[in-house]
Parts: structure tokens; sequence; C-alpha cells
């Protein structure tokens, strides 16, 4: 059996490490599309996490989505002609996703997408169409749960064909807390940024955030008011996207001249993971940064309308506040005030190995 592992930005990367060091000594290759390039979102992934280098780098890099999407789907039909793998693994939903699926599934190569089932029911997001169209072209579909399994199921998928395994995301969690923890460079990191002060902590990046003037400056408005009200400084690695962005709209400055908001470069996992864990609060828009804070047992308020990560609002350590200024505030109120007493959802921490013996025994 001969496994092809398809990756492209810093989540699949964080998210597949389980899978490639399960498979590093089995029959199996890694394609890396560089939908991300920049050295801090991609590079210092591999070099943190020990991973095997990829076999081949498609240097795909940014572009518009149809540009990006379609580079991609002739880079990898060219390996996968070549490797003639019988199963090829992608993770999540982004354009590599939906590019790696598509090139196997042309070739008659067996799909097994990870992080299968999730659902925003939000179809204006370019991450929605790639799980839904991955999810139909895959013959295994290993869902982190049983709410992203009934979303399948109710879409016509195969009962047989779905594997509820938990998300390797714990797996990486755990894994790299421990040994973030022990690291002492990695401490004094936090130590030195934080000056061991309360903080909270922010990411950004979700084209319906960053893409609109309206959206992005209510979102730097209702930053300098959090800080102000709550007199706590927000640390905020801010995405290469997101940069570009509030640089283009005039927003940069709001942000880096106030003395509470400490705008940095984006981090290594082992450092971020420490951020996380040592927040007072998370605010995020990201889909993996929901699943730490929750597996964290940090409070969380997601600056969306919607989730696919349902479960994190169910067990409580999730709020949905859109980019309301307003909303924002009363939802950190909220979060402040929270238990922080759940349970993670997501797993024990063995989905890599699951799914690795899933795809072994078949
Ligand atoms: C992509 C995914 C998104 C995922 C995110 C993880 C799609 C449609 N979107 O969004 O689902 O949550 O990755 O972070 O697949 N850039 C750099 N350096 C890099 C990468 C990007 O500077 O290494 C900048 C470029 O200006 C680029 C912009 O970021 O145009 C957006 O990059 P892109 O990969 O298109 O989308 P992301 O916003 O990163
Ligand atoms: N992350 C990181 N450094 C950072 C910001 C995020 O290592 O500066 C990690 C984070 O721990 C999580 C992943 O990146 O595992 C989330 O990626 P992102 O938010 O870019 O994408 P999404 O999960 O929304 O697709």
């Amino acid at each position: 059996l001969k496994i092809g592992i398809i990756l492209g930005t810093r989540p699949e990367i964080i998210k597949m490490s389980p899978l490639i060091r399960g498979l590093q000594n089995k029959n199996s290759f890694l394609i890396h599309t560089n939908q991300h390039y920049s050295e801090n979102m991609d590079k210092i992934f591999f070099e943190e996490l020990n991973l095997k280098r990829p076999d081949y780098n498609l240097n795909i890099g940014s572009s518009s989505h149809g540009n990006q999407t379609g580079r991609m789907l002739v880079e990898i039909e060219k390996v996968l002609l070549n490797e003639k793998p019988d199963i090829v693994l992608v993770q999540g939903d982004t354009n590599t996703v939906l590019a790696g699926a598509l090139a196997a599934s042309k070739l008659n190569i067996k799909i097994a997408h990870i992080e299968a089932g999730l659902r925003s029911f939000d179809r204006k997001m370019p991450e929605e169409t790639n799980r839904v169209l991955t999810d139909h072209i895959s013959h295994y579909l290993f869902a982190p749960t049983e709410i992203a399994k009934k979303n399948i199921l109710r879409e016509g998928i195969l009962e047989k064909n779905i594997f509820v395994v938990g998300n390797t995301i714990v797996d990486a969690t755990v894994q790299n807390l421990k040994i973030a923890e022990q690291n002492k460079d990695i401490c004094t990191f936090l130590s030195n940024l934080t000056g061991n002060n309360e903080y909270f902590l922010l990411t950004l990046h979700r084209a319906e955030n960053t893409d609109s003037v309206e959206n992005l400056s209510k979102l730097v408005f209702a930053i300098t008011q959090i800080v102000k009200k709550y007199q706590k400084q927000i640390i905020f690695p801010v995405h290469p996207r997101t940069k570009k962005k509030l640089i283009e709209f005039g927003l940069f400055n709001d942000l880096s001249k106030n003395n509470l908001v400490k705008v940095i470069e984006p981090i290594g996992y082992l450092e971020f993971l420490m951020l996380e864990k040592n927040a007072r609060l998370i605010i995020t828009d990201s889909g993996g940064v929901q699943e730490e804070a929750c597996i964290l047992n940090v409070p969380c308020v997601t600056l969306r309308e919607n989730t696919e990560r349902p479960e994190t609002i169910l067990v409580n350590s999730n709020i949905l506040s859109g980019c309301e200024p307003e909303k924002i505030l009363n939802s950190i109120d909220f979060m402040l005030n929270n238990n922080n007493t759940w349970e993670n959802p997501f797993g024990k921490g063995n989905s890599g190995e699951k799914i690795i013996e899933i795809l072994l025994n078949k």
C-alpha cells in the first residue's frame, strides 16, 4: 500500500504532523503545494515539529482562487501519475485540499479526508465549498465528532465510509505542549513578550473579516476598545494576509501605536501553544485556534457569525461574536465569567494512530 500526503498551509502542516510521523517508515511520500511559503508560515513548523521535508515542493504560492487551485491541480496530477499511490491523504478545507482531492479523484486514486464533515452552512466561505466537494469525492471520511458524521450522513455519504476518530489537533496539542513547557527558551520568550502580565491573545485572517474595509475597521476599533476597557494587553501575531490588508486600508498604525496592543509576526507552534495556554482569553476567527482554546481550557470569543466547530459552543468553551464592537465586548464579558470546566469533545489525542490503523488494515 502506497500513501501520498498532500498539504500546503500552516494548519495542515500542524494537523498532519501526527500522520507524517506515523507514516514516515511506511511506503509514503509528501507533497507540499507551498500555498503557504513565508518562513514563519511554513518552514518553521517542519523544523519545530521535526518533520521530514516534503518529497515534492510545488511552489504554487499566492494567487486568485481559480489560478491557485488550477495550478495546484496540474502540478499535483504530474506527481500522482509518477508516484501512483493507492491512497491520497488531505486534511481540512483549503484550496490545497480541493486541488489534491480533485487530482486524485480524476486518476481513480482513493482519497482519505481528515477532518471530514465540518459544515458552517455558509456557502460564501471558500472553505465551505472545499469541504463539501472534498467530502463527496472521498472514500475514507475521518470525521472528528458525531456531529460531523451526522452532517455528511445527511448529505447521503455512506455510513461505511465514515470513521469518527477525533481530531489530530488534540494529538498535536498534547504532544507539543509538553515539549514547549520544558523548553527554557520558549518560557523566556513568553515572559519577555507578556511581561508576566495577564493578556488576551488575538488572531485574525478569515477573508470575510480582512478583505472588507468596513469589517476590518470595526474589528480594529473593537480591539482598541477592548484594551481600554480591560486594561490588559492584547498579543496579536498577525497573519500575512491581515497585515497586508491593515496596511492597504490605513489601519495598521492604529494598532501598532497602541501601547497595549502587541502586534508581532506569526510565531512557531510551540511558542503559540504556550501563548494560548497562558492567555486569560483568546479572540480569533481561526478554525484550529477555536479547537485549541477548547482543548487547553481557555475561553474563546470567535469573530464570526457561524462556526463549523459547534462542539465548542455546545460545551461553552466558545461564543460567536461577529465583528460588531458592542457584541464583541459583551461576548468577552460573558466568557470571562465562565467557569472553564468543559471537556474537550475532539478526542483523546490518538486520532493519528486510529487513522493509520484504519488505512493500513483496509
Ligand atoms: C488559507 C486558507 C484558509 C486557512 C488559512 C490558514 C484557502 C481558500 N484559504 O488562507 O482556509 O484558514 O490558509 O492560515 O485555502 N501570504 C504570505 N505568505 C504566505 C502565505 C500567504 O504573505 O506564506 C499572504 C499573501 O499576500 C496571500 C495572502 O496571504 O495573498 C492569502 O494567502 P492564501 O493562501 O490565499 O489564503 P490564507 O488567507 O492564508
Ligand atoms: N498558529 C501558530 N502560530 C501563529 C498563529 C497560529 O503556530 O502565529 C497555529 C495554531 O496553533 C493553529 C494553527 O496555526 O494550530 C491555525 O492556523 P490558522 O489560524 O492559520 O488556520 P485555520 O485553523 O483557521 O485554518
